[in-house]
């Protein structure tokens, strides 16, 4: 069996300024040290505007994270004003990309096929995608979670080979979780995050399966953290508000109960 090593992805979304990105990342760099031994790895997805600061930041500290983004277009370049492309981030070694997050889904009215072409795109440059799914409060209580988390896995990796399938990441994040205090028990998100995986062994084969990494999200934070990523189909966490905080973080990654 493939052995799968947990990724911990810290999505800021629309926070922190370039200031504010260099001293959290340092600061959370600090709190880490570099005894992971290659237990755990962890990646910060910054504003657009942060990026080249971090690189840099990263780069010339030697840092053991990896630079991440939260959203870029599939072309490689073109009149789009307001989007960045692949092309740009690979540049900047950014290695991980979100796909798919519930909030460009839902805000930004992001479709399955759009999700797919990012996807391939990020895979084209040399990147690695966190897919997303997640169900919402109503298809959830509508017996409709199954149905809608199969459907967004299978479209967001149409073409996707099965090689591919097994080198990336997808993060299984309940809507009516993020950002609410609410957080599925682990037994419901080992459950959910086990449909994921066994979807991607319908499409990819069991070989992929057994080694593409499934994130959870939604509420995660350092005093459920370690049940959480403790099951077996849980590999690592997707955190939001609890990522902004070096401290709360560095608790998660290192699977301390605060
Ligand atoms: P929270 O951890 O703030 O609930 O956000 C989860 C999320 O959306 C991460 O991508």
């Amino acid at each position: 069996m493939a052995t799968r090593i947990p990724l911990i992805s810290g999505n800021w979304k629309m926070h922190h300024n370039h200031f504010e990105a260099l001293a959290t990342v340092q600061k959370l760099s600090y709190l880490l040290g570099d005894d992971r031994n290659g237990r755990v790895e962890v990646s910060i997805h910054a504003p657009f505007t942060d990026l080249r600061s971090l690189q840099t930041s990263i780069e010339q500290d030697d840092m053991d994270i990896s630079l991440g983004a939260q959203h870029c277009h599939w072309e490689d370049k073109g009149a789009f004003t307001g989007e960045v492309s692949p092309a740009m981030l690979a540049k900047l070694n950014v290695r991980y990309v979100i796909a798919g997050h519930s909030e460009r889904r839902e805000v930004f009215g992001e479709t399955d096929e759009w999700v797919n072409n990012k996807v391939l795109a990020i895979l084209r440059h040399g990147m690695t995608p966190i897919l997303c799914c997640g169900e919402t409060l109503d298809e959830r209580e509508g017996d409709r979670t199954e149905d809608k988390v199969a459907g967004q896995v299978r479209a967001g990796l149409a073409g996707v080979s099965p090689e591919q399938v097994g080198a990336l990441v997808l993060a299984y994040e309940p809507i009516w979780a993020i950002g609410t205090g609410r957080t599925a028990t682990a037994d419901d998100a080992q459950a959910t995050c086990a449909l994921v995986r066994g979807t991607v062994a319908e499409v990819a084969g069991a070989e992929a399966a057994a080694a593409v990494r499934v994130q959870y999200g939604g509420s995660v934070k350092p005093a459920n953290a370690a049940e959480l990523m403790g099951q077996p189909d849980i590999d690592g966490a997707l955190v939001g508000g609890a990522s902004l905080d070096a401290d709360d973080f560095a608790k998660i990654v290192r699977g301390i109960d605060a």
